[in-house]
């Protein structure tokens, strides 16, 4: 902060006009509240808040909805019943099934009878489907849905409920009970999550139109409704005012014709003795998630989620943002349990916790909380997966199951990415390649926005500043560099334009109500939008990829698929209206937040088969999507959007890209730099250095910036962001091992403490600081301004920690301070592991292919140390038929010795393929070994007996020298073995003493 003197009043004028002067040049920075909507203007976010009220003031509460115990039946695994709702004197029939799955997972999803079976009327004569939307899984759900055999049901000493026993070993139950109807779910009898504890479910079932005025409310009439009257009147109806938003909505100037009524579903999800959830993607708050109903530090909106272009989003809100994932886990010590709500429309959350003194079964600090969840969708099934862990693997592993895992993305793709909004000619594009090599500074993509199309017109490029893109893209490939181009899902509206023109008379756009093409605003002005739920669309997506007619594009150019909420300038809420059309009559209001999705998945199989060569050699695709839903991780990498060039913002990222993460889909990152404004060299240094450990690392910039690639910095910045990135490129084996694991487990690529630690509650919130995989690396980028003296750093564990770069030793559990000089990033290496790492510097990752490896073994307190490494050629789906490297490093303290072992579960060496690729890796080798924290027995010592399986050789100990150093001041000892000559895909031994 500037220090001003107040007595100095001419000082404190000039200082007030140079803050007007700021504010001026200072462009706005604060969403557009008015035009996304509150719970309020949004019907039936309102309605059912207020039922919710209703619920919890009312104390002769009773939910009127019902398990016919007749109904009931259970075989092999599923459980059905009718869950009647009683209105007066009408009962709707609301169909149910519980399923039990081999995975552990339980799943519970209500229908409604009368729209299933179409006796419904629409509107306006709309030609949408009368079935609530029911194909959310044909897009979210890959796996995971066996029914299970094991699952039965058992004899309950409590009349009125049904309960199965479930799950590993049948240590999980569901308790259903009939009235009301509630779900208890319980892991070794104790209840970890419940349905409807609360009454609030509900389920707004179709209804006619009846056209009377609507009556003035009367003085008193709310409380005779909440009183003895209550099982009488309609419960969905709150206030007279809310009838209102039944038939038709208006928001913004425009108004959806909802020709189905009223329609939401929504239940309250409790989780007794859990003090925190996380999840619910994408938003800018905390990772441990808030409450939002009132009262100091808490929200007062629910958390949204309807994928939108918010422009200009606030730090620390609930508002939706452009992704979601309706996927929560909570947690208490030792014990993480989730639920996934299936539901791709309109969904809003609430949470609120509760305390209770007197819950026999807490234990320990804070332990009596309860966690209340209550979901809101606008229309669609109830849906909901229940996951009873206890592990937090075990909940993000069954997700994973269920939804598809992480990509197994191309190496180029989890290294440097250069993008601005724009590189304006292909010769500017040649030219920044030019520079990043004669600076010395590695990158792999180069990425360009949407000019260099001719006016918007994607599938085509600028003649006049994109005449040669072939040219251009083989000077990259001179360097395995690679080009990203920007295909949106907006159809510019105009003659002569091929794609336009098919995709008219094939008709395979989004329709409007009235069903006729749907048209709208957006980059190239008057535009259509590809229906990618339609398989015909996706298909001709497909064909426009192809390289004749997508002329221009190469083998090294990859796709960006922005603006796919879609985003609509002048749509409600910047995207479609609601009551559009999609394929086979889906309203868009159903399917809204999956559309992201669809278009990922059509242009992830157009990369696929951009040519009959690729058909049968194919590259794995490289798709960045910003919108997302539930297994949307499956087709590419996701950023955060639209950030700005402000320390809140690249503080912010550390707690979206960890909920990314938890929430399956951890191939994420944030745009460094920020994008709006221009950063202080000291941010973006900061940046950097924080991006480095991003899982998607690019640096992005709007058109109105100033140009800001890390040489135009200036010393002493340029060299520190070099380093930065060389840092990632040396540690790309420990990031694409984290891939892999996420790739086979689901498990984030950056950890939170509480998933590496969830028997520590004291790190349960923190979100500033995480794990990279499961190296032991952990880091604690800086995120504020001018903090260049040290940072904390929070040890959950009694391990020791080592600084990455000194060797300073750290001793947990406890807060450590960690140098943070502006050329400094807070990293250390826990003890126990061994991070696998390649030192030479290269222009790119694929220039990296033939380069040794240099191991980090970093003993811990009991003196062992353990590793992975995950290895395949980087980019071709070779891995798949084994063509891949896959090795343990283990030292053991009682042994002396490191020893390299063959994690491949197949075998290596099985298919022709993983022969060749193992062939081929042959000459790579260990070139160094540095075992940080080496024992002081060591001293001395300046020889290593190496002996290394193979032809031949099997049992030959070779001598390798070795140097042991002491560590001084507070710095662990450490000994370097140089050039031990072992195969990087060999088993082998290394024995110290
Ligand atoms: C939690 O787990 C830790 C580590 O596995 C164990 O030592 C501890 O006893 C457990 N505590 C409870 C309350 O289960
Ligand atoms: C795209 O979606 C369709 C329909 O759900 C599915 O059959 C196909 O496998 C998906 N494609 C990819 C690449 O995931």
């Amino acid at each position: 902060m500037l220090q001003l003197n107040a007595s100095s009043s001419r000082w404190t004028a000039f200082f007030l006009l140079f803050l007007a002067l700021c504010s001026l040049l200072t462009p706005a920075v604060t969403v557009k509240h008015e035009n996304f909507k509150t719970c309020d203007q949004s019907g039936f976010c309102k309605r059912n808040r207020a039922y919710a009220d209703s619920a919890l003031s009312t104390s002769s509460w009773s939910s009127p909805y019902k398990l016919e115990a007749s109904s009931v039946r259970f075989d092999k695994g599923l459980l059905t019943g009718i869950v009647t709702k009683t209105v007066g004197d009408e009962t709707i029939r609301l169909p149910l099934s519980v399923s039990f799955y081999e995975s552990g997972t339980a799943r519970v999803t209500i229908d409604e009878e009368k729209r299933r079976k179409g006796e419904i009327e629409l509107r306006h004569n709309s030609k949408a489907r009368k079935e609530r939307y029911n194909e959310a899984e044909q897009w979210a759900i890959v796996g995971g849905t066996v029914l299970s055999k094991g699952a039965a049901t058992t004899q309950g000493a409590e009349k009125g409920t049904t309960r199965v026993a479930y799950g590993p070993a049948g240590a999980f139950e569901a308790v259903i009970k009939h009235s009301p109807f509630g779900v208890d779910f319980k892991r070794n009898g104790e209840t970890q999550i419940k349905f409807n504890g609360q009454g609030m479910l509900n389920v707004e079932h179709w209804r006619p139109k009846i056209d009377k005025p609507v009556p003035e409310k009367k003085e008193g009439e709310e409380e005779k409704k909440g009183g003895e009257e209550s099982a009488e009147v309609d419960t969905n109806v709150v206030t007279a005012d809310d009838e209102g938003t039944w038939w038709e909505e208006s928001f913004g100037g425009n108004t959806d014709s909802k020709p189905r009524g009223p329609e939401a579903v929504a239940l309250d999800i409790s989780f007794p003795g859990y003090q925190h959830v996380y999840g619910l993607a994408e938003h800018t708050g905390p990772l441990s998630l808030k409450e939002t109903r009132g009262g100091d530090g808490k929200y007062t909106e629910p958390y949204r989620m309807y994928n939108s272009d918010v422009f200009e989003y606030e730090m620390d809100s609930p508002m939706t943002l452009y992704g979601s994932i309706p996927f929560m886990q909570a947690q208490k010590k030792n014990s993480t349990v989730g639920v996934l709500w299936l539901n791709a429309a309109e969904t809003w959350v609430d949470i609120t916790k509760s305390s209770s003194s007197a819950n026999p079964l807490s234990f320990g600090i804070g332990a009596t909380t309860t966690t209340n969840t209550h979901w809101i969708s606008e229309s669609g099934l109830l849906d909901v997966f229940v996951m009873l862990g206890p592990k937090p693997q075990d909940v993000i592993g069954t997700y994973s199951e269920l939804t598809g895992y992480t990509q197994l993305p191309q190496q180029f793709a989890i290294a440097y990415h250069q993008c601005r909004w724009n590189y304006v000619t292909d010769e500017d594009v040649k030219d920044v390649d030019r520079k990043f090599d004669k600076n010395k500074i590695p990158y792999d993509v180069i990425w360009l926005d949407i000019e260099y199309t001719e006016g918007k017109k994607y599938f085509t490029w600028d003649p006049m500043t994109f005449a040669d893109p072939l040219g251009m893209q083989k000077q990259l490939d001179e360097h395995e560099r690679k080009l990203v181009a920007i295909i949106d899902p907006h159809i510019k509206n105009e003659g002569n334009y091929y794609v336009v023109d098919e995709l008219k008379s094939k008709d395979l756009a989004v329709h409007n109500k009235d069903d006729n093409i749907y048209e709208g605003w957006c980059w190239p002005g008057s535009s259509y939008w590809i229906d990618c739920f339609n398989p015909a669309a996706r298909t001709w997506w497909q064909s426009l990829f192809r390289y004749d007619r997508f002329a221009g594009s190469a083998t090294n150019t990859f796709i960006w698929n922005d603006m796919n909420e879609p985003s609509v300038f002048n749509g409600p809420e910047t995207t479609m209206p609601k009551d559009n059309l999609h394929h086979a009559g889906w309203e868009h209001r159903d399917l809204h937040n999956l559309n992201g999705l669809t278009l990922i998945n059509a242009t992830f199989s157009a990369l696929l088969a951009r040519s009959p060569a690729e058909v049968s050699h194919p590259i794995r695709p490289f798709v960045l999507t910003r919108s997302f839903f539930a297994g949307s991780q499956r087709l590419g990498a996701v950023w955060t959007g639209d950030n700005q060039a402000a320390w809140p913002h690249l503080e912010a990222s550390i707690p979206m890209l960890l909920s990314m993460g938890i929430s399956g889909f951890p191939f994420a990152g944030a745009d460094v730099g920020g994008f709006f404004g221009n950063p202080s060299k000291e941010l973006l240094t900061r940046w950097y250095q924080a991006g480095a450990f991003y899982p998607f690392f690019r640096g992005h910039a709007h058109i109105d910036t100033r140009r800001r690639e890390p040489y135009l910095a200036g010393e002493p910045y340029t060299g520190i962001i070099t380093q930065a990135l060389r840092l990632r490129y040396a540690l790309l084996p420990a990031w694409y091992t984290a891939c892999h694991e996420a790739h086979v487990r689901g498990e984030p690529i950056v950890r939170p403490n509480w998933y590496v630690h969830p028997e520590d509650e004291r790190g349960f919130e923190l979100d500033d600081q995480f794990y990279v995989g499961s190296t032991g690396l952990l880091a604690k980028p800086v995120v504020r301004e001018g903090q260049l003296e040290s940072q904390e750093v929070y040890l959950a564990d009694g391990e020791r920690y080592f600084g990455y770069f000194d060797f300073e030793g750290y001793q947990g559990p406890g807060v450590v301070k960690v140098s943070a000089g502006l050329e400094e990033i807070p990293l250390l290496m826990r003890g126990g592991h061994v991070i696998p790492r390649r030192d030479r510097p290269r222009r790119s990752s694929g220039l990296m292919r033939w380069d040794p490896f240099t191991l980090v073994v970093v003993l811990g307190k009991a003196g062992d140390a353990e590793g992975t490494l995950y290895l395949d050629d980087g980019e071709s789906f070779g891995y798949e038929e084994g063509a891949f490297i896959h090795r343990k490093f283990s030292y053991s303290a009682a042994t002396s010795v490191l020893m390299s072992e063959d994690l491949a579960a197949t075998g290596a060496g099985g298919s022709k393929k993983a022969k060749e690729y193992l062939k081929g890796m042959e000459k790579v080798r260990v070139e160094k070994i540095i075992v940080v924290n080496a024992p002081a027995a060591w001293k001395g010592r300046e020889e290593v007996e190496v002996s290394e399986e193979g032809a031949g050789k099997s049992g030959a100990v070779r001598k390798v020298g070795m140097e042991w150093f002491a560590g001084e001041g507070g710095k662990a000892a450490w000994a370097v073995v140089r050039d031990p000559g072992v195969g990087i895909g060999r088993g082998w031994k290394v024995a110290f003493a």
